[in-house]
């Protein structure tokens, strides 16, 4: 169990002072690449360094401190953290005072950040993922002492809680139940750049949740990079279900999910809080390839798929579902990608978010033979998106003259007209014009038209 207080901290048991002043009047300019953890990360760092009298600079250019959370992922996510670090290299020289750290899963790859040591002189800090409360420590001994400080990876770190936060929205709430990964996907970089899997206590988790709802907040959506092996004195299903007992007007999501660990009890749990719980669920399915899979060390197969998926079907008819697919995984054949279409045909996905595959530095499968060409790669990709566009439109199209709710997200004048965007609860985007919608609430829009990636109504 991680239910264990030995391995949670407070930030304020480690750092004695509620404010330190080493920022007292500077600006911030924090970049964030990656996924939602990365982005409810960016809301500490912005938290903390608010407690350090540091306020936000919109652009780079007016900042004393430059935060890049950056992305691990696939080289591309790399990429172009880099490239938004070179720019910075012309700031630094016309400010020398300038302070410029590297975060995220990037700076917590060894490799990188002997490069970023070596090549990049201008950067002050590196500091991994889980390591992001020590941001004050850091700050300070830069400011201090001018001396470049690089944070190591821990790969069995401690869950600090109550970092200060402070977060972009007032409706929409991140809220980490688990961190790290261990299931060592063989394409995936995460179990070695976020260390090993920890879960928050629960009752730490259920507090946050319900002071959120006291706030005003109108989604949450619960955080992990494996959300169903969330363990502590409770299940995952155990608390999503504590969470949706939580009196308000307001839904409850959550990311990502192993399709190995998805229990008839987190299923009946999304049946039995409908209203509470989105009808959506992101369940990755990298191949449709039993061979691929075996390989990827994903430890299901094609048909236990589809089985977790006429599971959730039965339970709750309306869910909406999306996927992730990884296309050109070595040795994936022709046969192969084919079994990948076909569970798309036969699931019928609303969405699929497809990535051809990118070596990762360290991981099993960086070291397999056979890569699949890039041409291969491309010509699949557009297979799959033109096969997948089709139905993604089809999925869409029953919505059209129906009303749906949607939590109004934001709003663009666009031709002298204000059109507003939201999700509804099973997360379809809807475009829509209107006299008296409000930001951060619920709105009833009548759907007129259908596209591939949204609705349009009013
Ligand atoms: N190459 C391509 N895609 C990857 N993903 C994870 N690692 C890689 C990689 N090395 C994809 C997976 C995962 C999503 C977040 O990113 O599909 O579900
Ligand atoms: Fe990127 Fe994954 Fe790290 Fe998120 S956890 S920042 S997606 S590498």
């Amino acid at each position: 169990m991680n239910s264990d207080l030995s391995k949670t901290q407070s930030f304020f048991e480690l750092y004695d002072l509620r404010r330190s002043d080493a920022l007292d009047g500077k600006r911030a300019h924090v970049v964030t690449f990656g996924c939602q953890q990365n982005e409810a990360d960016s809301e500490r760092l912005r938290g903390m360094l608010a407690t350090m009298g540091c306020s936000l600079a919109e652009r780079a250019e007016d900042a004393d401190v430059i935060l890049l959370n950056t992305c691990a992922i696939r080289e591309h996510a790399e990429m172009k953290a880099l490239s938004l670090l070179g720019r910075f290299k012309a700031l630094r020289k016309s400010n020398p005072e300038l302070i410029i750290g590297v975060l995220g899963c990037m700076a917590a790859e060894p490799r990188r950040v002997d490069m970023l040591k070596r090549d990049f002189h201008y950067v002050d800090f590196t500091l991994p993922p889980s390591e992001i409360h020590k941001l004050p420590a850091v700050i300070a001994e830069v400011v201090q002492n001018r001396k470049r400080t690089f944070v190591p990876y821990v790969s069995e770190p401690r869950i600090v809680e109550d970092i200060p936060v402070s977060r972009t929205s007032t409706f929409k709430s991140w809220v980490s139940v688990m961190y790290g990964c261990n299931n060592f996907c063989t394409y995936c970089i995460v179990p070695y750049v976020r260390g090993r899997e920890r879960s928050r206590d629960s009752a730490a988790v259920i507090k946050e949740c319900r002071e959120l709802v006291a706030a005003g907040t109108k989604e949450i959506t619960l955080l992990g990079q494996n959300v169903n092996s969330y363990s502590s004195d409770l299940t995952f299903a155990e608390l999503i279900s504590e969470i949706a007992r939580i009196e308000g007007d307001f839904i409850i999501r959550f990311m990502t999910s192993h399709p190995k660990d998805v229990s008839p009890e987190l299923i009946e749990a999304i049946r039995r809080y409908k209203g509470k719980i989105a009808p959506y669920f992101h369940l990755p399915l990298q191949s449709g390839s039993d061979k691929i899979l075996r390989s990827m060390n994903r430890t299901y197969t094609k048909e236990k798929y589809l089985e977790t998926v006429r599971a959730l079907r039965a339970a709750v008819p309306e869910i909406a579902l999306s996927t992730d697919v990884i296309i050109g995984f070595p040795e994936e054949e022709d046969g192969d990608f084919l079994e990948t279409l076909d569970v798309l045909s036969t699931v019928r996905f609303d969405m699929v978010y497809a990535f051809l595959y990118s070596p990762r530095n360290g991981t099993r499968a960086a070291l397999m033979e056979n890569r699949v060409e890039r041409s291969v790669m491309d010509a699949r990709m557009a297979r799959l998106i033109e096969m997948q566009n089709e139905i993604s439109l089809e999925c869409n199209l029953p919505f059209v003259g129906k009303r749906v709710r949607v939590l109004v997200e934001s709003s663009d004048e666009k031709d002298g007209v204000l059109v507003y965007t939201g999700r509804t609860p099973d997360a379809r985007l809807v475009h829509f014009k209107s006299c008296d919608a409000e930001l951060g609430e619920f709105a009833d829009v009548l759907i007129e038209r259908a596209g591939i990636s949204c609705l349009y109504g009013k």
